[in-house]
């Protein structure tokens, strides 16, 4: 025990995010293009290596042009062992963004210069607050026509709530652009396009007093921006506060160009410096340390089909303690057994390395032969405790199951609760009867698509999806409660999950208003227990 401190103190392990098209691809590139040893999991977006390499129930995804798959990559930097994860930026899979974001201990969120805080940022960024995840803004394409600096900090302060803290501020943009001012040390650090795919090209610093040098690379009108901003900024911006930062209350924010990398490295150093190695989680036996403790995980992500020549089950997890090493055995706590995890792997974009060792920190992929479930803890044998649930998010449509061919029922049976313990879905039943009806409800309407695809091309079932008219899914926190007896609105249904505890579905805010007024006591939740 604590004998692996300096590996997993150099462990740095955050979640990309972004509106698709802020540039979180080209940014993650160029990350990788200062990193040493590249191990690629899962892929980065559309990007030629990887492409053609994912399974075929993304065609979904292809068709639809949207990444449906977090990713992980790992790569080492000046000493750091960095782990990125990569979040699907469409918000029909926003569910699996937040519970990715369960797994980072920060966040780095690319905005475009262009366009400020974006509807799907808005979301992520609002869960991050909530968890008080760290987060560091980078906001990209600077190299073309950006809104005014000021804006774009308000947008952030005002859309998210959250204070700014510019450590870099760029001056012009667009053709117009010459570099960013960095504030700590008072000088100017010019523009200069690269290549794509090489390194950052030739820069020059320059300090704020060598005028007539200053004045020669950026020019008169530039530079007398810069002073009225500087003045400006250093009497009106939140101080730098490094407390605050880490606690999620303080987005430090820095300005570049991913595609002609203007920036990058020095976002990178700046953000190595500022963020955190693995921190301690929160389980029923009080924090974890990751550090102190030997080795424990938590499943944060369940991934089918991941590689069509291996059709198989991944179940990702995040290290959150200790060390990890080959053919040790672990307990897997809500499955009460003890088991060897089998072939612990990093999943690359067309091949699959077999790890021998991981620290906490760390991300590891386990092929799962259908035993895990998101939000499940693994720990060492002799030891028991579970790790804080993840939270499911109230799905807000919901459709009948109808199964086409009654013969191949086991097969329904298994495949659609595969699928529901995957947490894309969740299912339900009549609150009188058993499996043969199931009721499925997802956040967004794309995945009764995946479901039908999946359960054809997976299981080789065919199912009729009948749409219901239900937003609104209440679970009742009342063990004692009559059910029989509950009176609610007529368009309210009654139905269970599959533990059996009781759910209420409602067309609208209304009814929901109206059932608690008329039966006393009763107490609804939007969140089922893990
Ligand atoms: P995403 O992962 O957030 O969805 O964005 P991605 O990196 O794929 O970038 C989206 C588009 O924006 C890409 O152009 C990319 O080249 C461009 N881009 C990214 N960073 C910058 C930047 O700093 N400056 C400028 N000017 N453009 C940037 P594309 O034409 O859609 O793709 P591609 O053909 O270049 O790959």
């Amino acid at each position: 025990m604590g004998n692996h401190a300096d590996e997993i103190n150099r462990r740095r392990t955050f979640a990309i995010i972004s509106h698709p098209d802020a540039g979180k691809t080209t940014l993650t590139e160029k990350f990788l293009l200062y990193g040493g040893a590249i191990n690629l999991a899962g892929s980065v977006k559309g990007k030629a290596t990887a492409r053609h390499a994912v399974s075929d129930w993304m065609e979904i995804e292809k068709e639809r042009g949207i990444s449906v798959t977090s990713s992980v990559l790992q790569f080492q930097y000046d000493g750091f062992c960095i782990n990125i994860l990569d979040t699907p930026g469409h918000q029909d899979f926003s569910e699996d963004t937040y519970r990715t974001l369960m797994a980072a201990d920060s966040a780095v969120m690319v905005i475009d210069a262009s366009k400020g805080v974006e509807a799907q940022t808005r979301k992520l960024f609002k869960v991050c607050v909530m968890r008080k995840i760290p987060i560091f803004t980078f906001i990209n394409k600077m190299d073309r026509d950006a809104n005014d600096t000021f804006e774009l900090l308000d947008d952030i302060e005002k859309e998210l709530g959250i204070a700014t803290c510019p450590i870099n501020w760029p001056i012009g943009s667009g053709k117009g652009f010459k570099g960013v001012y960095d504030r700590e040390t008072r000088s100017v650090i010019t523009y200069s396009d690269t290549e794509k795919g090489t390194k950052e090209g030739q820069t020059t610093i320059i300090p704020l007093e060598e005028e007539d040098k200053l004045l020669s690379y950026i020019g008169d009108e530039a530079k007398d921006k810069l002073t009225d901003e500087i003045e400006l900024l250093d009497g009106a911006s939140a101080e730098y506060d490094l407390d605050n930062i880490r606690a999620g209350e303080l987005t430090p924010v820095f300005f570049g160009s991913a595609l002609t990398n203007f920036g990058v490295e020095i976002f990178l150093q700046h953000f190595l410096k500022m963020t955190t190695t693995p921190l301690p989680r929160k389980s029923d036996v009080g924090l974890v340390s990751p550090v102190e403790n030997e080795f424990s995980a938590f499943v944060f992500k369940i991934q089918a089909n991941m590689n069509k020549a291996h059709r198989d089950r991944i179940a990702f997890m995040r290290i959150c303690s200790g060390k990890y090493e080959s053919s040790m055995e672990v307990k897997h706590v809500q499955g009460g057994k003890v088991m060897r995890l089998s072939q612990p792997q990093q999943i690359m974009a067309d091949e699959r390395k077999i790890l021998t060792e991981a620290y906490a920190g760390d991300i590891i992929g386990v092929f799962d032969p259908g035993i895990f479930s998101i939000g499940d803890t693994l720990c060492m044998p002799k030891e028991e405790f579970r790790y804080e649930g993840i939270p499911t998010f109230a799905p807000e449509h919901f459709a009948r199951v109808r199964q086409l061919d009654t013969m191949k029922r086991k097969q329904f049976v298994k495949g659609i609760t595969q699928i529901a313990q995957e947490g894309a879905i969740q299912i339900f039943q009549e609150f009188n009867t058993g499996m043969e009806e199931i009721i499925v409800g997802v956040v967004g309407v794309l995945q009764f698509d995946v479901l039908k695809y999946r359960l054809e091309n997976e299981y080789n079932v065919e199912i009729r999806l009948e749409n219901l008219p239900y937003e609104h899914i209440r679970w009742i926190e009342n063990k004692d409660i009559d059910l029989d007896r509950l009176t609610g609105t007529s368009d309210m249904k009654k139905i269970k999950d599959l533990k059996g505890d009781p759910l209420l579905l409602f067309i609208n805010q209304w009814s929901i208003g109206m059932t608690v007024e008329r039966n006393e006591g009763l107490i609804l939740s939007e969140f089922g227990r893990n």
